[in-house]
């Protein structure tokens, strides 16, 4: 989908489809007014996602008007700008209109937050209108809106640029994320990611298996070592010759079945998604480099596949990690805080001023927050606050947890320094970041468990069915935001 920017009036407008919002018991805008007027309260009164459509009928310069409900005005929150446009992107597609303009007023809320809900607006119409086709060989019946336009009077260049940059980074690691892991090998996962590095000029390295033997990151080919496919780590670098340095680090399993800890079947075939944390960094490195920060950044992503086989690792295996910590596995199904290990401690290397990383690490993380929060964790307050401020603005909401040295106590090994889960299960998501936490010295560090939120199955006002990218504009956002503090 193209977006464009026209400045002028509403009454200016000539076109096929027109979109307004509107809140409760707001005044529509004048053009729209009369289209309104005869509208029974039952039929539409601007409550959140409500609509109302009709034909023009040569009355008007736009053919066809769609109002979408804004909610009340003491409810607003900037999320429901994504909402609102969404639907009207769907609806859009609905009745089969390449082209859709949507109005964005200046009245309802304050000038400062124009850019901001500009930028919302044009995230919620990109991100609804992607979905996940390429195996489809009928695409008949799959209709896109090619082109979007954003009509206003005020100056809010600066939000669609930013949110066209937002959405379509989220957009491509949902698509990267979505490709079935007998596609999405290791090895394939690296030649996107080299792709990218040329699009946009990044720096990228790759080590193979060889290269992480010699360096003894035993805990990434620990997890690999079932697998017919070769583990790879791959760091990509985005610089403009400024610093500081932040890293951002992304779990890679393309599969996870637990490895000799199998899973059990139902749900199995989600777990091409146990890559998503890796996918988001693709995603993070592509908005930053769009958006020119004047920042360094190295993102990182250990891609393995988690196994059964005879070469498999065992539960009870004792393996030791880059950083020297013997590490006692317990069960094969908690790979992801073992390849995350050896790349945190590798990440420090750098020297980042922040490091964070994206995984999905854990089911209790569902359990705890339901599917509505990403847990962070971190061993530090500024960190912990900026991504909290990130996620209110992006709507990929953050909740913190406890990283408690009693948390850490829970996984003392009795074999080796320390053990991949608690004997208890208790706290599940906690001490798997306890566990992370051992591995990133004295770096200031956020974990991000996006277990709950890495895809959707349920409807949602503008994410498809299948993989989110939930955490791409998150970090990016969080990003943004450390870079004005510098
Ligand atoms: N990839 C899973 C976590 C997961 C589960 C993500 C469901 C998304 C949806 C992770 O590797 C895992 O298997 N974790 C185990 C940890 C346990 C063995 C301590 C879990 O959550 O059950
Ligand atoms: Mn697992
Ligand atoms: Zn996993």
């Amino acid at each position: 989908m193209k977006v464009e920017l026209k400045k002028g009036h509403l009454s200016d407008f000539k076109g096929g489809l027109l979109c307004v919002f509107l809140m409760q018991n707001d005044d529509p805008p004048w053009d729209v007014k009369p289209f309104l007027k005869d509208v029974p309260e039952e039929r539409f009164e601007g409550k959140l996602l409500q609509t109302y459509s009709t034909d023009t009928m040569g009355q008007a310069k736009f053919a066809k008007l769609l109002v979408v409900g804004l909610g009340k005005k003491e409810e607003y929150k900037i999320d429901f700008l994504r909402r609102v446009a969404g639907t009207a992107v769907r609806y859009a597609a609905g009745i089969k209109e390449k082209e859709l303009t949507i109005y964005v007023p200046s009245k309802f809320v304050g000038k400062p937050e124009l850019n901001k809900m500009a930028q919302a607006v044009v995230e919620g119409a990109i991100l609804a209108q992607y979905k996940f086709t390429q195996y489809k060989t009928k695409k008949d019946d799959l209709f896109v809106v090619e082109k979007l336009h954003i009509l206003s009077k005020e100056e809010i260049g600066e939000g669609v640029k930013r949110g066209i940059i937002y959405a379509e980074a989220q957009n491509y690691a949902r698509e990267l994320d979505e490709q079935p892991a007998n596609v999405a090998s290791p090895k394939w996962v690296v030649e996107e990611a080299r792709k990218l590095a040329k699009k946009y000029g990044l720096h990228i390295t790759v080590y193979d298996k060889n290269e992480m033997k010699k360096k003894g990151m035993n805990a990434i080919l620990a997890v690999a070592q079932g697998s017919a496919q070769d583990p790879h780590l791959v760091r990509v670098e985005y610089n403009k010759g400024k610093h500081p340095t932040y890293c951002v680090i992304g779990k890679g399993v393309v599969f996870d079945s637990g490895g000799i800890n199998i899973k059990p079947s139902p749900g199995m075939h989600e777990m091409k998604y146990d890559k998503t944390g890796a996918m988001n960094v693709l995603g993070v490195m592509k908005a930053v480099a769009e958006l020119k920060l004047p920042i360094h950044v190295v993102g990182f992503m250990p891609m393995v596949e988690n196994m059964p086989s005879g070469s498999a690792q065992r539960p009870g295996d004792i393996v030791k990690a880059y950083n020297g910590k013997t590490i006692e596995v317990l069960n094969t199904d908690a790979e992801g805080r073992l390849i995350l290990a050896d790349t945190l401690t590798f990440a420090t290397e750098e020297k980042p001023a922040y490091m964070i990383d994206m995984a999905t690490l854990t089911g209790a993380m569902v359990v705890a927050l339901g599917r509505h929060a990403i847990g962070v964790f971190s061993n530090d307050d500024t960190l912990a606050k900026t991504i909290e401020d990130a996620g209110t603005d992006a709507h990929e909401r953050v909740w913190r947890m406890p990283v408690w040295p009693e948390y850490t106590e829970m996984m003392k090994s009795d074999f080796a320094d320390i053990k991949n889960i608690s004997d208890t299960g208790e706290a599940g998501s906690i001490t798997a970041a306890a566990f992370l936490q051992e591995f990133v010295g004295e770096t200031k560090w956020a974990h991000l468990d996006i277990a709950a939120v890495d895809m959707v199955k349920t409807p949602h006002p503008y994410l498809d069915k299948g993989a989110t990218g939930i955490g791409v504009r998150l970090v990016t956002e969080t990003l943004v935001k450390l870079a004005k503090k510098k």
